[in-house]
């Protein structure tokens, strides 16, 4: 994604947050100045998810729950992580209504990873050629803009939802 001259992106790690043992949610978010202000800005979110025992990691959803207003309406496309063969598909599946939960509208396709410890050579070096995830999560993005004061996402062209959409069907496959 950082390759393409049309998205800005900033990565976050959930293991950088030194998330509290005494207090939890929206209440502790201005702690993280940082990821609430990238959570303003941005019009939409990739989320790249190892697969626990068919669920998401906990500290995934701590730093998620650190916001609410500041997700509505924004594009989520996920990219799920596995030892097994489904490559993440049910830990993407267990995070489809939480995230709905958070007002994020999830994209229609998702990015698999199975048997990852085969995706990485001798060295360590990752080695996959990325696939259609970031069209999916651009097109949606397109439609619903975040307000750079409010970082509240509005639909900037609704007319052309229908036709963006169906037109992006062929292209996210
Ligand atoms: C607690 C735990 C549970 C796991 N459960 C699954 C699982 O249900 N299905 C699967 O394919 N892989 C499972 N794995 C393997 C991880 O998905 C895989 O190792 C991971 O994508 C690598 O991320 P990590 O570095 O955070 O462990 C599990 C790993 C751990 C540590």
């Amino acid at each position: 994604m950082r390759e393409r001259d049309d998205i800005e992106t900033f990565l976050f790690d959930v293991c950088d947050f030194e998330l509290p043992h005494d207090n939890y949610g929206t209440e502790i978010g201005n702690l993280f100045p940082e990821w609430r202000d990238a959570i303003i800005r941005a019009d939409g979110l990739v989320i790249v998810t190892p697969e626990y025992n068919h669920g998401y990691p906990g500290t995934l959803k701590a730093v998620l729950d650190l916001l609410l207003k500041e997700y509505i309406h924004k594009a989520v496309a996920f990219v799920g992580v596995s030892a097994g063969p489904w490559g993440g598909c049910r830990v993407i599946e267990a995070c489809v209504p939480m995230v709905r939960e958070l007002g994020l509208a999830v994209t229609f396709t998702d990015l698999n990873f199975p048997a990852i410890k085969n995706k990485f050579d001798a060295d360590g070096n990752f080695s996959f050629e990325m696939g259609p995830t970031p069209d999916g999560v651009v097109l949606m993005t397109r439609d619903y803009q975040a307000d750079p004061k409010t970082g509240v996402a509005r639909r900037v062209d609704p007319i052309r939802v229908g036709g963006r959409l169906s037109e992006a069907v062929p292209a996210v496959g």
